[in-house]
């Protein structure tokens, strides 16, 4: 979709829950991160969000929608303010933000988490999922899903969602084909020793950085490419210092929306009721929409005409699925052969 085509749809809906909000009662006391404990009752509760993306990505555009609806079903008792771009937090220093309350919601990619769970890594495995909707379901199953977000409240924080982006490609100012083409290239990866293993797999040499640091970084020569969605790419303005994408869907890009869960248990029920509700819709809107983001972007870089998309034929991804798949066996300790098995099975 054009620029200007989503900016009129954003503010649309803007326009439609302002007006909804028409009766919101006006607070004159705030508290920022909100009423852990059970504050009174008159206090604004601050929700800050960080995250490190732009404003017109699948992530970017839910964190506006979950501060539009929250507001709203809370009748304006809670205010939701939104830090994209790496504002306040990189991703290396966001889940202690979220730990020590000074950010109440994130949604890191699950690379991110593997800092502290290394299990979280299962969704970094390249070529683990068939498909969105493979992804989808190991989100929702009680083996997956289920165990991976659990395991997060012994550190004080607390899953409330999973959010899509979509598939990864591969982006690079040399061409990559055939996984010998890797051979010597400098890669930017996420922070996570699959991604890590998964390039070194292909002979490339994986280099970690923030993402706010990408884009000067190929800028510069200073690395070849690396990878990423589409929108991140898009986003980010890469692919205009970058000649060539391949479309390798190799592996997927989420994010888990983590709270501290004493701030969330501490908030006043029926507060937490609303701000749940208006997370569910706004997940719900992710899935509908972060494909679509995707493609439309990857359509405006295609009509530059600058950046060569490069498809990989039925054999040629499995010359890649063949290559890198073989990093498995030795994650199957960090990650639990249990986890890898039950994603394994859903194909
Ligand atoms: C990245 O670092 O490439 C991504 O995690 C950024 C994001 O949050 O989508």
């Amino acid at each position: 979709m054009k620029k200007w085509l989503m900016m009129m749809l954003a503010a649309v809906l803007m326009v439609g829950i302002l007006a909804g909000c028409g009766a919101r009662s006006q607070q004159s006391t705030s508290k920022e991160g909100g009423e852990a404990g059970g504050g009174a009752s008159d206090e604004k509760i601050i929700i800050k969000f960080s995250h490190v993306v732009a404003e017109n990505t699948p992530k970017g555009q839910a964190a506006e929608m979950f501060k539009q609806l929250a507001e709203e079903y809370t009748n304006g008792k809670v205010e939701v303010q939104v830090f994209p771009n790496s504002q306040l937090y990189k991703d290396e220093d966001v889940l202690a933000a979220v730990q020590q309350n000074n950010v109440q919601l994130a949604a890191p990619s699950t690379s991110v988490v593997t800092k502290l769970y290394p299990q979280w890594t299962l969704f970094d495995l390249p070529f683990i999922f068939k498909d969105e909707a493979g992804v989808q379901a190991a989100m929702e199953s009680p083996e997956i899903g289920g165990k991976l977000f659990t395991m997060l409240e012994d550190q004080k924080l607390l899953g409330l969602a999973m959010w899509d982006n979509g598939f990864k490609q591969t982006h690079s100012n040399k061409k990559i084909l055939a996984p010998t083409d890797f051979k010597g290239q400098k890669l930017r990866v996420m922070s996570s020793k699959v991604l890590e293993a998964q390039f070194k797999s292909v002979g490339a040499n994986p280099t970690p950085m923030a993402f706010g640091e990408v884009y000067s970084a190929l800028e510069q020569g200073v690395i070849d490419g690396g990878e990423n969605t589409i929108s991140n790419i898009y986003s980010q303005k890469m692919h205009e210092v970058q000649k060539y994408i391949t479309m390798s869907n190799h592996g997927y890009l989420g994010y888990a929306v983590i709270t501290n869960s004493d701030f969330w248990n501490g908030l006043p029920e029926d507060v937490r009721t609303q701000l749940q509700k208006a997370l569910d819709e706004t997940t719900t809107w992710v899935r509908e929409n972060s494909k679509r983001v995707n493609d439309e972007q990857l359509a405006e870089i295609k009509a530059t005409g600058k950046t060569e998309i490069i498809e990989l034929s039925e054999e040629e991804r499995q010359a890649w699925v063949d290559a890198m798949s073989s990093i498995y066996s030795e994650f199957e300790g960090e990650i639990g052969k249990d986890l890898i098995d039950a994603a394994k099975a859903l194909w």
